[in-house]
């Protein structure tokens, strides 16, 4: 953990003062992304210390073929990569013949990077003396275009201040990248062509086996103290994966020099192979035509507008504020719900680990955020992604021994096909599939929107079903069923016998399908008649499913009075996290695999997810025994792990709890907890952040039909505020410690319940409570 890293600021991530050491953290902190594109915070200029070179175009990826494991049945066959993208940010800099490097400066002094989250971009400054004795001052902005989400644009000012200077701008796109990770050490890039006239250039590259075409690009222009000279290249040099230009200016002391870069992607995704470089052209054009001032301005407004409904405001504890907009930020730059083949990849556009994959965090923990902060289309968006990919489920199903339309879906995917490669994991995490119910569960529950159901979403919860009856095992000792063999949400224990949530998930699934199937054969007869048929269901199956159901077995400690998380979790030695020592955290970096496999720590909420998913089948007693007898042994490695569990404690009234475990998901990376942040930020725990404010200390909750609001607040704080979109009427709730406002933005009038008591909340009418 490393608190005094990042400066407190209500709106900016700051870092003052240049140290190598914290170079490959900071270009995560301060990643910028538009949901299309997204990189991390790599100077631009040529840096020879350690740095973590990331540019990530969504959804193009890398099929890398497995490297152990593919001998066991049923393994994937590859491990699906986020790319590292060409660079177009490069710009080499020369300062009377020295080549500009911030790791052999003589000094560098005033160092400052400022995210500003406000209004979407990133600014570096700093002065530097050259070896050769000439003092720069150098400031650079950064941002990737909102609007126009093919764009980049990079202003980067150099001021001599010491004497006259002759500097070399040598702006340049490269395809010749490489990924940290790569199974083979194989390139993934295939150079196709260059071609560059004037002040503009383009690389189109394709990417090995998956052949996604990239039309790299960029634009320069070169200024004066803000005026723009208009010039030529004076130098242009290419290669078969690379083109660079090179220009010239005489620079008197004190005067301002700029090279202003627009560079991007235009990809074969949204665009034919022979239209990239138009398509490119065409963005430069318009970037032209708009020009630098107007485009930030642009970009401002943008984010304003996405502040406007997202943001959630925190009185008297800056730190807190920097956190949750972080949050929000990141989440923002990651994923805005306009295409429906992209998902929130757990990195994000930060880092390659995880990549831009999907997993279970997306229904899991997402769905709920982006459900309440924009139009339910985006959520809607996020389930008919695995609607699509219900064929691949079933196909991945159907390779580990599954029939009958059974389908499982992947830990890990990028098309749909599983691409994990962890056979505990791959094989046994089985419990993703629950949360992909859940998530229809949870939509109709907050939207009422039903018809997403019939539509779409019934096919799936058949299919799960379909996979839990056939994946649970009669066990005659027990006469009951058993599902053995898993590994549950704490990945520190594997194949475990009846981990309590999946158990617990899968008969809820089975449940809820049977429940669907109903409603559906009754209200909805035509969309009934083309389900059943598609899917070939007949009434004595789902007799069988009923008889899992209700017969399945969930493991419990009479002595101890709560669930148990897996068969055996008893037998383990039961020292409490408090008790072991601080030298031996994360246990993850510092024990063997077998050591912690074999010890009782949790990494992420387990059963305590399961009563996070399903409160109220369980009464708040019942909640805390199992909450005070889990939380003692979870080391919170996951960083999905404190949300759920801040969550519960404000539930359950432990504010204390609730406020450090808000701080821990909330500024996880800012203060580096796990102390990994060099390889990325965690961007779908962020969205745990936002729910344990609105769901932790709001108290939210949808309850037949209704919002419903039991407000809490810690004594760090002097208020706070957030904003829901509720059936397309958005509700804005303030919370102090001794009142609840009200305001609602909507055509008709919204009835809330504050601690169990109905409110009637008219359009355009402030009501505090
Ligand atoms: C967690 C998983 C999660 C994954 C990606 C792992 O560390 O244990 O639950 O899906 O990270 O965020």
């Amino acid at each position: 953990m490393n608190q005094d890293y990042i400066i407190p600021n209500n709106w900016s991530i700051i870092e003052e003062g240049f140290d190598a050491e914290r170079v490959k953290s900071s270009e995560s902190l301060f990643s910028i992304g538009n949901g299309a594109m997204g990189q991390r915070a790599n100077f631009e200029e040529n840096y020879t210390a350690e740095t973590f070179q990331g540019s990530y175009i969504a959804g193009i990826y890398y099929p890398d073929k497995t490297k152990v494991g593919w001998w066991k049945n049923g393994y994937p066959e590859y491990f699906a990569k986020v790319l590292n993208a060409p660079n177009w940010i490069g710009i080499e800099i020369e300062i009377n013949g020295e080549h500009f490097d911030m790791n052999s400066c003589a000094e560098i002094k005033n160092f400052k990077r400022e995210l500003n989250m406000k209004e979407g971009w990133y600014h570096r400054s700093f002065i530097a003396k050259l070896q050769n004795g000439v003092e720069i001052q150098v400031e650079v902005r950064r941002f990737l275009s909102l609007e126009a989400d093919e764009l980049g644009v990079i202003k980067y000012e150099i001021t001599p201040l010491n004497q006259d200077a002759k500097i070399v701008y040598k702006p340049y796109i490269d395809a010749g990248v490489k990924n940290e990770d790569a199974n083979w050490e194989e390139k993934f890039w295939e150079p196709l062509n260059v071609n560059h006239a004037e002040n503009e250039a383009f690389v189109v590259a394709r990417t090995f086996k998956t052949h996604f075409n990239v039309a790299t690009y960029m634009s320069n222009s070169i200024l004066l103290n803000d005026t723009c000279l208009g010039l030529s290249p004076n130098n242009s040099n290419a290669t078969e994966d690379k083109v660079q230009f090179s220009y010239g200016v005489e620079v008197a002391k004190g005067q301002k020099s700029a090279i202003q870069k627009f560079g991007g992607y235009t990809v074969s995704l949204n665009h034919e192979n022979s239209a990239l470089i138009s398509a490119a052209k065409s963005v430069i054009n318009l970037a032209k035509s708009k020009g630098y001032e107007a485009l930030l301005q642009e970009q401002i407004d943008a984010w304003a507008k996405i502040w406007e409904m997202s943001d959630i405001t925190i009185d008297g504890d800056v730190k807190a504020q920097q956190g949750i907009r972080f949050n929000i930020f990141q989440l923002n730059q990651t994923y805005l719900g306009k295409d429906s083949r992209l998902n929130i990849g757990p990195k994000g556009f930060t880092g390659e680990k995880y990549g831009g994959s999907t997993y279970w965090d997306t229904e899991a923990y997402c769905i709920p955020f982006y459900m309440a902060t924009k139009d339910q289309q985006v959520a809607r968006n996020l389930l008919t992604y695995r609607y699509n990919q219900l064929d691949k489920a079933i196909e991945n199903a159907a390779k580990l021994g599954f029939n009958n339309g059974a389908a499982l879906y992947p830990m890990v995917t990028m098309n749909g096909e599983e691409c994990h490669n962890e056979w505990e994991i791959t094989f046994e995490e089985i419990h993703r599939n629950g949360a992909i119910a859940f998530a229809i569960f949870n939509y109709y529950r907050f939207t009422g929107d039903y018809s997403y159901i019939p539509e779409k979403g019934l096919e799936v919860l058949i299919a799960i079903a379909r996979f839990w009856h056939q994946r649970a095992t009669y066990s005659t000792s027990k006469n009951q069923f058993v599902i053995l063999g898993v590994t549950g949400p704490n990945e520190y224990e594997n194949n475990v016998n009846n981990n309590f949530y999946t158990n617990y998930l899968a008969k809820w699934c089975i449940d809820y399908a049977v429940e669907q199937l109903e409603k559906v054969a009754t209200e909805y007869d035509s969309d009934y008649e083309r389900i059943i048929s598609k899917v070939n269901l007949h009434q004595a199956e789902l007799e069988q499913w009923k008889k899992v159901a209700g017969k399945m077995y969930l493991p419990f400690s009479e002595e101890h009075d709560v669930f148990l998380q897996q068969d055996g979790f008893l037998d383990k030695e039961l020292v409490k996290v408090h008790d072991l020592d601080k030298s031996q955290r994360p246990i993850n970096q510092k024990w063997s695999w077998d050591r912690i496999l074999r010890s009782p720590y949790i990494k992420q909420a387990d059963v305590l997810q399961g009563f996070y998913f399903f409160e109220d089948h369980f009464s708040k007693a019942q909640l805390e025994k199992h909450f005070d007898f889990y939380e003692p042994f979870t080391v919170h490695e996951s960083s999905l792990s404190p949300c759920v569990h801040s969550i519960q404690a404000a539930t359950l009234d432990k504010m204390d709890m609730a406020y450090t475990f808000y701080l821990r998901t909330s500024r996880l990376d800012l203060d580096d907890y796990n102390k990994e942040v060099e390889e990325g930020c965690h961007i779908t725990s962020m969205a745990g952040t936002w729910m344990s404010i609105v769901e932790g200390f709001g108290g939210m909750r949808v309850k037949n039909d209704a919002l419903h609001f039991e407000p809490r607040i810690p004594n760090e704080w002097t208020g706070y505020s957030f904003k829901i979109n509720f059936r397309n009427q958005i509700l804005q709730v303030a919370v102090t410690a001794s009142e609840t406002k009200f305001a609602l933005e909507g055509s008709k009038e919204l009835t809330v319940y504050l601690n169990g008591n109905a409110i009637v909340v008219a359009p355009n009418n402030l009501i505090s409570v």
